[in-house]
């Protein structure tokens, strides 16, 4: 198959895979979501907004060459903060933290579903370890196809909750900026998608990134479920117990090591 017509097949399985589609997203307009509720999901989210940089950094250490290494570095430019002020991406975020009631500690303290810091694993290995088109086919069309989107849902469900739009700019940056990232990719993908065999890595990749994708969901739904049974029955609280579930603080110790390790 040529590089073209992979890429435009490689697209449409991304806009129809599960985890791009998925129901916690899709459903945002006839299962109205709380603000109580996105204070939830932005906890869980967090770790993946604070590590999405250091897969690239990865990647490009793994790049075989400069000219693999351009749409990395391009793209690297942007989630330092080059179109968001000066903030980087994980900054931008805190805004909507904050605007959901986090407070720095709390960010920290978060107990996380095992699908979250599963996701981390999963893509700083692909980044570090695997061949460089799995890891490219991860963070490339596995993520900067897919988060348009994604927040695209999201952001319909943030706006009926009340959210002012200076509180969600981190979505609306991200349905734009990374659009232009899909694109810068796609002219670095026709040079390296000619062949089965990339072909099939840079596919892998990105399945692979999206299947994690759909467990993150569905342990962000399952935290949502919690948190409302929770506050409607506080004296059933233990059937939704998160004891022994790692904080952001513990994850990120235990990853630091395993990438350093790992590298
Ligand atoms: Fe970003
Ligand atoms: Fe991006």
């Amino acid at each position: 198959m040529d590089a073209r017509t992979f890429l435009r097949e490689l697209r449409t399985e991304v806009e129809h895979h599960p985890g791009v589609g998925h129901s916690l997203l899709g459903r945002m307009s006839i299962d109205p979501r709380a603000r109580a509720d996105f204070r939830i999901f932005s906890g869980q989210h967090y770790p993946l907004v604070g590590t999405f940089t250091r897969y690239l950094e990865l990647l490009l250490l793994n790049a075989p060459a400069s000219d693999e290494k351009v749409w990395l570095a391009k793209v690297l430019v942007d989630e330092y903060g080059e179109r968001s002020e000066g903030a980087d991406h994980a900054a931008h975020y805190r805004i909507f933290m904050r605007a959901c009631g986090w407070d720095d500690a709390g960010m920290e303290a978060i107990r996380l579903h095992p699908a979250v810091p599963q996701f981390l694993e999963e893509h700083l290995r692909m980044c570090s370890q695997d061949e460089f088109l799995l890891g490219l086919g991860a963070v490339g069309p596995g993520h900067e196809w897919a988060i348009p989107a994604m927040f695209h849902e999201v952001l319909k469900g943030l706006r009926a909750a009340g959210f002012g739009e200076h509180e969600i700019g981190y979505f609306t940056l991200h349905v734009e900026q990374d659009k232009d990232h899909g694109a810068w990719l796609e002219e670095a993908l026709q040079r390296l998608a000619e062949g089965e065999r990339n072909q099939a890595l840079i596919r892998a990749g990105c399945l692979r990134s999206l299947a994690a994708r759909e467990r993150l969901w569905w342990g962000i739904a399952d935290k949502i479920n919690a948190g409302r049974m929770s506050a409607r029955f506080p004296g059933l609280a233990s059937a939704t117990s998160d004891e022994g579930e790692a904080t952001l603080a513990e994850v990120r110790r235990r990853l630091t090591v395993r990438v350093s390790l790992g590298a």
